[in-house]
């Protein structure tokens, strides 16, 4: 019996001219997508990532015009990753989704899953990951990922792979990173490839290394942990300004 080899299919990039189209390509593409699966009466289970790129996304979605477009009732909201941090910390990926959208769009909070940071680290995890199987253990519409300058994405750092990143959906892992919160609860690979869509969200300069390397450098999950990401059916999208994408035009 010839094994069925299932061909990951090639990433589509998108060069946007600035972080504002960027964040515009990704407003429309959550409520394109969004409204499919309403129109099918299904739910839209949408992933978000943390840090400050996704924050003029936020704020897009917030806007009347294309806040009335989102079927809310439908969409449940997730978080890639966050921080072990208390939601009313200014360093929560939670806080920040909230106050610059979800304090603002009519979602039903019962449709909020946040990874609660104020836990302990496995503590969390495990919540998290309970939180993910009560709802059904779905397959994830959109997962909205960053990249960070040294190519992590999500909490998936270079040089660490951690246990349970293939056997487990949610896993505690420790990093320090631009001096940000060290401890975190993240989606693994083995949660984010059995999404519909990724995409990921990249704007600057100093992300442009980062992005050559994932996409045009060795192969080399390890050291490039968006390789890690690689939906088994899904695809992949790359939305980048044009100052992360400068290397991949050369
Ligand atoms: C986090 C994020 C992380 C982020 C990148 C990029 O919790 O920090 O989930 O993966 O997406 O670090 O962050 P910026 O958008 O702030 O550059």
């Amino acid at each position: 019996m010839l094994g069925v080899m299932i061909m990951p299919k090639q990433p589509t990039i998108h060069l946007l001219s600035n972080p504002q189209s960027l964040a515009q390509a990704a407003a429309d593409m959550v409520v394109e997508f969004s409204r499919l699966s309403a129109a099918h009466k299904d739910d839209f289970h949408l992933v978000l990532s943390g840090g400050s790129t996704p924050i003029a996304l936020f704020t897009l979605l917030a806007e009347p015009e294309m806040r009335q477009r989102v079927p809310w009732s439908r969409v449940h909201v997730w978080w890639a990753d966050e921080r072990c941090v208390p939601a009313t910390d200014p360093e929560s990926n939670y806080g920040q989704t909230y106050a610059h959208l979800l304090s603002i769009a009519p979602i039903p909070p019962e449709n909020v899953h946040r990874a609660k940071g104020e836990l302990a680290p496995e503590v969390a995890a495990r919540d998290y990951e309970s939180q993910i199987a009560e709802a059904g253990n779905p397959y994830f519409d959109l997962i909205l990922l960053g990249l960070g300058n040294d190519g992590h994405t999500a909490s998936l750092f270079p040089g660490q792979v951690n246990e349970g990143e293939t056997t487990r959906r949610v896993i505690a892992v420790t990093a320090d990173y631009a001096g940000r919160p060290a401890n975190r609860v993240t989606l693994t690979p083995m949660a984010i490839n059995g999404s519909k869509h990724v995409v990921f969200l990249v704007a600057g300069a100093g992300k442009s290394q980062a992005v050559f390397d994932s996409l045009r450098g060795v192969h080399n999950p390890l050291a490039h942990p968006a390789q890690r990401i690689v939906p088994i059916y899904g695809s992949v999208t790359w939305l980048l300004d044009d100052a992360a994408g400068m290397m991949l035009r050369v």
